[in-house]
């Protein structure tokens, strides 16, 4: 496996742990990092707390990301906050493109390829999200569908020599309890993996390919085992070290 492939379990803390609680949580996930050398631990907390929680990890082998940002450098753009903040912040990855952000916020796929554009042009690695609804996966058109996702940013990010990550998560798996099976994730897996490649297969090399949707300790193995699933992106379970820390272990092993 290439070495910039190295297993990456994300926590996505959504609108969870700000605050002192967030610091907690950042505290015991600095502690199992420490027995993780070869997995790469990341840390997504809400803006209020990003910079406590870069205090806490400082020093440590756990990197931290944002939720979101908007792709200008600054302005009058009230609410809002930049690849630089994140930066000057203590980020060193921001995901976009969330299928919340999609669905709640109207984040279209153009946009999402700006927003990525906007974090590597910070130096700022983007974990780029992508995923069908259930209707469309009903409908027979997950790979259509996933196919149109990637190819909005695949310009933007074979452009940049930065490893970025992608992150596969089906809208009907997240917070559902529902997730793909291995072989469902994997077959969008190798289908991005193949996007990628025909692409540069350098591009390939470097991406890491994410799941997120309901991974906890119980399924992480076995999901975390498919030839191309580099990572899991993760939502309710990272809200607890000792869950977030045996998905974690599972990466290692
Ligand atoms: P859950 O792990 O809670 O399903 O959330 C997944 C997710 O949306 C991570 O970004």
């Amino acid at each position: 496996m290439n070495p910039s492939r190295r297993p990456l379990i994300a926590g996505n803390w959504k609108m969870y742990k700000g605050g002192r609680t967030g610091v907690e949580l950042a505290q015991a996930c600095v502690a199992f990092a420490r027995d993780l050398p070869g997995v790469d631990v990341v840390v997504a907390p809400p803006f209020t707390a990003l910079a406590a929680v870069a205090e806490t990890i400082e020093g440590s082998a756990v990197t931290l990301s944002a939720q979101n940002l908007y792709p200008k450098d600054e302005g009058a753009f009230t609410g809002e906050i930049s690849a630089t903040m994140l930066v000057e912040c203590g980020c060193a990855w921001v995901i976009v493109g969330h299928s919340e952000r999609r669905q709640y916020f109207g984040e279209t796929d153009a946009f999402v390829a700006e927003k990525a554009g906007a974090a590597l042009a910070h130096d700022l690695l983007p974990i780029v999200c992508v995923g069908e609804t259930l209707q469309q996966r009903e409908a027979g058109e997950t790979l259509r569908i996933v196919k149109q996702q990637v190819d909005a940013f695949l310009d933007v990010i074979a452009r940049s020599k930065h490893a970025v990550a992608v992150a596969y998560e089906p809208v009907w798996a997240i917070g559902t309890g529902k997730t793909a099976g291995p072989a469902e994730a994997e077959e969008v897996h190798a289908a991005i993996r193949a996007w990628l490649e025909k692409k540069d297969a350098a591009l390939a090399a470097r991406t890491r390919i994410l799941y997120g949707g309901s991974v906890k300790p119980d399924n992480a193995k076995a999901l975390l085992g498919c030839p191309n699933v580099d990572g899991a992106l993760v939502g309710g379970a990272s809200l607890d070290a000792a869950s977030f820390g045996a998905i974690a272990r599972a990466a290692a092993s």
